[in-house]
């Protein structure tokens, strides 16, 4: 593929350069990795192949971080300054893939269906091409090879714990997810709240069994369950700012086993996403007054189990404007779009509350591909065309921020 740019300067044409001479190796890599795709937190194999490709290329990797968490660290040969991060995730889905593609996985009912393969890629390709970059750079950088982005808690938070954003102090971390929807050589940013918050709900209706002849002798727990179902519609629509983006979705209802049999228990089961704190702490309230009041009504009781899940994801503005410029920089202005906000999740969320940083859309989709499958789906296929253009990126972002004074 080519890059456009709008005026080609010769640093443009040097990173367009760069991110070339690496793209045949980086997408072998995605090949292999593409082919043998790991569950969250069981990425052994995953882990140890990069490892053994970023030794070939010349790194010392820092291995068994968060899990398999890879971290590496490039000193810049003109001494210290700042330090950058980028971060790649590594695992994949339980998915049966249908691509026929000849690199096709060739694990049963395993499938890199989110990209991450081709986000390592991007990462493994950077990390060779910073080798040519290394003697003229002030400052260190930091790459993060990720576990566990696809399950709670998120490798993020593992590897946070385990220290990836210290020795040296991280400054600010940068990531990139693949957009399908895209077309290959278009990246999109946006600054503020980007991503949601999803929290988990498990609610058990606590009722009186009996004959299903005889509803009267008993609290009918699969009519007061309804009854919280349509009553949960309400938070959204009567407490929630209609300004203030919310998912409330019941996505299953257990109860009973037999025609004539009254259950005495439910338990449902649904998602909340949120876009900001203060909303999230309002709904999951809103979610325990609404269960226990229709409960009460009925002679019921209601437990509420929450599993929070990932932060909401929140670009800062000054980083998510360089990251633009970086990437204006190599693709041209004319292909940096908007990233539209996502009720999606991502565990990248964990490093922005600790660092300044942002985390951006890498188009994937060739142009002449009209079925443009979706993440998580068996026929996603990803037009490869994408990792030089996310590697040209990411030297383009390194070189001004270690730049900036
Ligand atoms: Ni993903």
């Amino acid at each position: 593929m080519t890059l456009q740019s709008g005026g080609l300067t010769i640093e443009t044409a040097r990173f367009q350069e760069l991110a070339a001479s690496v793209a045949e190796w980086a997408t072998a890599c995605r090949r292999h990795l593409h082919a043998y795709p790991e569950l969250s937190y069981q990425e052994r194999e995953t882990s140890e192949f990069i490892a053994a490709e970023l030794r070939k290329i010349g790194y010392q990797p820092q291995t068994g971080i968060g899990g398999f968490g890879i971290k590496v660290v490039l000193q810049g040969g003109k001494g210290p300054g700042r330090t950058i991060a980028l971060r790649a995730d590594i695992d994949a889905l339980p998915i049966q893939e249908q691509t026929g593609l000849p690199f096709a996985s060739r694990k049963e009912g395993l499938m890199h269906a989110c990209g991450h393969d081709v986000h390592t890629a991007v990462l493994l390709g950077t990390a060779r091409a910073l080798r040519e970059l290394q003697p003229e750079l002030t400052g260190q950088v930091v790459l993060i090879f990720q576990p566990g982005e696809e399950s709670a808690p998120g490798g993020a938070s593992l590897m946070i714990k385990d220290g990836v954003l210290e020795n040296p102090h991280v400054d600010a971390i940068f990531g990139l997810h693949v957009l399908p929807s895209l077309t290959v050589g278009q990246m999109g940013f946006g600054d503020g709240p980007r991503m949601a918050a999803p929290d988990e709900f498990d609610l058990t209706i606590h009722g009186k069994g009996g004959h299903g002849a005889h509803p009267y002798a008993t609290v009918d727990a699969v009519y007061v369950a309804c009854q919280v179902v349509n009553a949960l519609q309400s938070v959204v629509s009567r407490n929630i700012n209609p300004f203030d983006p919310v998912v409330l979705t019941v996505g299953s209802i257990h109860s009973g086993n037999k025609h004539n049999i009254i259950p005495g228990e439910a338990v449902l089961q649904g998602t909340v996403r949120t876009m900001s704190q203060p909303v999230r702490e309002q709904v999951l309230r809103r979610i325990q007054e609404v269960a226990d009041g229709v409960c009460v009504a009925h002679g019921a009781t209601a437990t509420l189990e929450v599993r929070t899940g990932y932060p909401v994801l929140v670009n800062s503005p000054g980083e998510t404007a360089l990251a633009r410029a970086a990437a204006a920089t190599v693709l041209g202005e004319g292909n940096i779009t908007d990233m539209a906000p996502s009720m999606g999740a991502e565990d990248f969320a964990f490093y922005l509350q600790e660092r300044p940083g942002s985390f951006g859309r890498l188009g994937a989709a060739a142009p002449e591909d009209r079925e443009r499958a979706g993440l998580h789906t068996p026929r996603l296929n990803l037009d490869e065309g994408c990792i030089p253009v996310g590697v040209a990126y990411y030297l383009s972002l390194v070189q001004d921020f270690l730049r900036c004074p």
